[in-house]
């Protein structure tokens, strides 16, 4: 059963691989939609405006690949979800649960794979998220087409895909070859060719943030002296122009990120 699922999906990585670097992680903060980085605030602003044109029946949020997320108390806390969320890491699900307990949010965290939900989790949830989890497998319609099993008709999809493809691509074959090489890198055309052959209609698909910026995508902490802060205060004071519309726009040469949001049809 296994190697069926490792052949149809073309899994580039192993749940070892992630226990392993789950194991070491620290615990990420909240994500700040308000006073956070450009980033976090762009983000809320595309996921606000999906769900809005989704009506008023978004319950149940479900992250696929939800190891070590700081998405879960963010949809809880922002949005009102009930949050679910499946790994096959049990560090990364402990990871989940402590995240959510600092959020003072409830959460049903379950520990399995993907490709097997849990019976009662079949076209369950009003929207499906999955945030740095399908360009991990050769077929990307495979790994789409398992996220939409857990999606009601009608409901809404979420991907978020580092892009791994010019500059972010070229910047990650240099410096951190092993991490550039669990990726597949994706363009929003090949995105959202995979969630129409995974049944889905794509609502929009589309490049975020004009340029990489390694260290300054989320609020994490960093010492303002050491290279790692002078990295992220550089990506900062890029975006801070980016936000005021000096920026490069985002294109497929050197945005870092590809989101879609795509619906399950009502059959
Ligand atoms: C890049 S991490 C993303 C973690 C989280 N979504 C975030 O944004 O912080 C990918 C996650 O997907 C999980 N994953 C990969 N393949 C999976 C599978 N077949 N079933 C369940 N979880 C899987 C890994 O264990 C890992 O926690």
């Amino acid at each position: 059963m296994k190697d069926t699922l490792d052949q149809a999906s073309g899994r580039i990585t192993t749940q070892q691989y992630w226990e392993a670097g789950w194991r070491d992680a620290a615990l990420p903060g909240p994500l700040d939609p308000v006073h956070g980085s450009y980033f976090s605030r762009l983000l809320h602003r595309c996921f606000k405006e999906a769900l809005a044109r989704q009506g008023t029946g978004n319950r149940r949020f479900i992250e696929i690949g939800c190891g070590t997320s700081h998405w879960l108390p963010y949809f809880c806390n922002e949005f009102g979800f009930t949050v679910s969320g499946i790994d096959y890491s049990p560090t990364g699900c402990a990871n989940s649960r402590e995240i959510l307990r600092r959020a003072g949010c409830a959460g049903d965290i379950r520990e399995g794979d993907m490709f097997a939900p849990p019976p009662q989790w079949l076209s369950h949830f009003d929207v499906v998220g999955s945030f740095g989890l399908v360009e991990h497998f050769k077929h990307t319609a495979a790994a789409v087409a398992a996220c939409a099993t857990y999606l009601r008709p009608g409901g809404c999809m979420i991907t978020l895909v580092p892009t791994m493809r010019g500059l972010p691509g070229l910047a990650y074959r240099l410096a951190r070859r092993a991490v550039y090489d669990t990726h597949v890198p994706l363009g929003i055309e090949t995105l959202a060719q995979a969630h129409r052959q995974a049944g889905l209609e794509v609502a929009s698909c589309r490049y975020l943030l004009g340029l990489p910026g390694v260290l300054g995508e989320f609020d994490t902490d960093e010492k303002p002296l050491s290279v790692r802060g002078m990295i992220k205060r550089i990506s900062r004071g890029y975006w801070w122009l980016e936000e005021r519309g000096l920026g490069v726009p985002p294109n497929r040469y050197t945005s870092p990120y590809a989101l879609c949001i795509a619906t399950k049809p009502v059959a």
